[in-house]
């Protein structure tokens, strides 16, 4: 192969990795492989400069350092956004909409906390990456966009294209920089967005390279794009980085739903957001729908509520979760916030306390948002008297003085002692809480007081409660009437169904969502304890990890003594659907599927049977009344006819559905 070739060879192989790792998140070789590559590209590169080509990956390490940047014009004005703050506001914007044009849908995203860019590309190459500016006018950053591997620098695209997005830095690229900087006695950014704004101003393309920004795509201006979800796919298609939580909506509950969606999960995201966009989708609305002075009414920004104070982080205590968790909480000296008193604020974890310098004595900034905990987002640094202690983690459990270990891929530490007084304490608490159990007077007080007194020790405990009456009267806090209402509740929580049971047992990673979806797939929680990997891994929604640690729990020999005893006590534990259906052919038959049908897809199908009334579940049993067999069925047919199960083909399963018989 001549040089020519191997040079070609090598940008191609490059840039399908370079896509893979940063675009799709999905990298197929390793770094070391890709970089021994890379330095070949570049041997190669400098010792034939004319097979030097401007889209070569070799151009993203970092051109020449320049002393300002030059003044640009936009073609067309970057606008900004209005803001809405409670769903009111949504709702009122849609009817701003409606009143303009009809027949409209909307594209939902997130609102990614950087900066905006507009980048334009010329025949395909990309020509100039610029700021927002004060909207007119903007600033030349080529060199530098240029260095974020997830923005393509050749599309396959004849004309001229322009597209705008948001350049951000991950929290993890976020930790790792002020963790370096802190330990060169540098100044720590306050946070993401700040710390992408700083580095989108430095003069040296090559340490912009090194600090790993990226970018979100979220607008493309050519004729041809009519609508702006099917704008998005298109750029996606080109090779574009789109955010993959985007959705169209057809209608404004679906906004509202996405956001209540959002809200829930956004601090779980690997970068920070400030809220969700909502933007009209077809193009020709807009002059119609119009523009105020600085940002277009076809588009809002729903941004999340939240209130920020200042307060004095007195001390940093560390608190021990039902899995062992230890998690780092502010305390503060006391601050009212949206209405309430706060005193004390989660820390997140060390990366965040490490990476954010906070220290002891430090003023910080406390933020409340909803019914969220509170946290601390930032130090007011100005502020700084000398006198603040720095940041080190402990080394054993601040409860049981157990050693303490991070895992390995996690920002949390645990306690590593089974019989940790705090995780069984916390499992208590967790079990008669409103959303596991819901044992009513049963709070977090009454819980640790029984406990320090010895009456509990396990869940199992709770139900044993009534033969200590007499003792529990003499306690100071508790009168009669109240051990009896105590008992009463406790009594009468036994019949709570059996997702509430599995909540509160406290599994990793066995949220109420997952704890309902179990309950209603196994029916009995002894099918539960019974279940095969393979059984659980096949359920929608239910991942590796849950499944492995659903496993872990009831291949434990005190759990299983647990529930064996809890059922022993008459805590109910089979599944109630308390759904109210019409009468159908469907309504209370359970159902099980195998091998591929033709008109619906599986999770269609049992969308349908759920809707009409019926479950599905995932292995043939005495109790399943109907299987439904497409091609290519499994051994779940055999041991069907086996136990005699009524077997369905599509046909009748689409009879069933039309006739309702
Ligand atoms: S659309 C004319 N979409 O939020 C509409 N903006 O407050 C202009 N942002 O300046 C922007 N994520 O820097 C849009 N998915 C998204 C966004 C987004 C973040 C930023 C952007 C903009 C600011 C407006």
């Amino acid at each position: 192969m001549d040089v020519k070739q191997r040079v070609e060879e090598l940008r191609e192989k490059l840039k399908k990795f370079n896509h893979e790792y940063y675009v799709e998140d999905k990298p197929s070789i390793s770094d070391a492989k890709y970089d021994k590559l890379m330095q070949e590209l570049i041997k190669l590169e400098s010792e034939n400069p004319e097979l030097k080509t401007q889209d070569s990956p070799t151009q993203r390490v970092g051109g020449e350092v320049s002393s300002k940047f030059e003044k640009v014009e936009h073609d067309t004005p970057m606008l900004s956004l209005g803001n809405v703050f409670s769903e009111a506001d949504v709702r009122d914007f849609d009817k701003r909409i409606a009143k303009a044009v009809d027949n409209y849908t909307y594209t939902v995203e997130l609102k990614i906390d950087g900066l905006s860019v507009s980048i334009i590309y010329q025949d395909g190459y990309f020509k100039r990456a610029a700021t927002r500016g004060n909207g007119e006018v903007g600033e030349d950053i080529t060199e530098n966009v240029k260095t974020i591997k997830s923005i393509p620098l050749k599309i396959d695209f004849e004309d001229k294209l322009e597209v705008r997005g948001e350049i951000f830095l991950s929290k993890a690229s976020f930790n790792k920089l002020n963790k370096t900087r802190l330990e060169n006695d540098k100044d720590v950014f306050k946070n993401p967005r700040n710390a992408a704004a700083g580095t989108i101003r430095q003069l040296n393309p090559k340490i912009v390279s090194k600090r790993n920004l990226d970018a979100y795509i979220y607008f493309g201006f050519h004729n041809d794009f009519k609508n702006h979800y099917d704008t998005l796919m298109k750029l996606k298609a080109l090779g574009f980085k789109i955010n993959d939580k985007t959705k169209l909506c057809k209608n404004i509950d679906c906004v509202i739903e996405f956001i209540n969606d959002i809200e829930k999960i956004k601090h779980d995201l690997p970068y920070e957001i400030d809220g969700v966009v909502i933007k009209v989708n077809k193009k020709k609305y807009y002059d119609k729908i119009g523009y105020t002075s600085k940002f277009p009414k076809w588009a809002t920004a729903y941004k999340f509520p939240t209130e920020e104070k200042e307060s004095r982080l007195n001390s940093i205590d560390f608190q021990v979760g039902r899995t062992g968790v230890i998690k780092p909480v502010a305390v503060l000296e006391p601050v009212d916030i949206s209405g309430s008193k706060v005193s004390r604020a989660t820390l997140h974890n060390e990366d965040f306390i490490k990476s954010r310098d906070i220290r002891e004595n430090d003023y910080v900034i406390v933020r409340k948002a909803g019914e969220i905990i509170p946290e601390v987002v930032e130090v007011n640094f100005d502020k700084r008297t000398g006198n603040e202690k720095k940041f080190e983690m402990i080394e054993n459990c601040p409860v049981c003085d157990s050693e303490i270990k991070r895992k390995v891929g996690e920002a949390d530490y645990y306690c590593l002692n089974p019989n940790c007084k705090a995780k069984h304490l916390a499992g208590l608490i967790h079990f008669a809480s409103r959303p596991a159990y819901n044992i009513d007077g049963l709070g977090e007080a009454i819980i640790t007081d029984l406990y320090n007194d010895g009456y509990l020790e396990d869940i199992a405990d709770i139900f044993k409660l009534k033969n200590h009456k007499e003792d529990l009267v003499k306690k100071e806090r508790l009168g009669k009437k109240s051990v009896d209402n105590l008992i009463s509740a406790i009594e009468a929580s036994k019949d709570n169904n059996l997702d509430k049971l599995i909540f509160g047992l406290g599994i990793r990673y066995v949220g109420a969502k997952v704890a309902k979806i179990l309950a209603k797939n196994f029916k009995t929680l002894e099918d539960l304890a019974n279940a095969k990997k393979e059984e659980l891994s096949e359920i929608e929604d239910i991942g590796e990890a849950i499944a492995n640690s659903v496993l872990d729990y009831f291949h434990n020999k005190d759990n299983l003594e647990l529930i064996k005893e809890l059922s022993n006590l008459g805590l109910n534990t089979e599944y109630k659907d308390t759904t109210v259906y019409e009468d159908t052919a469907f309504t209370a038959k359970t159902f099980v599927l195998t091998g591929s049908l033709t008109d619906y897809s599986r999770k269609e199908a049992k969308t349908i049977i759920e809707d009409l009334g019926g479950t599905v579940t995932s292995s043939v049993s005495k109790n399943t009344d109907y299987l439904l067999v497409g091609d290519s069925p499994g051994s779940k047919y055999d041991k069907a006819k086996e136990l005699k199960i009524k077997i369905l083909n599509e046909d009748d399963f689409k009879k069933m559905i039309d006739t309702g018989e």
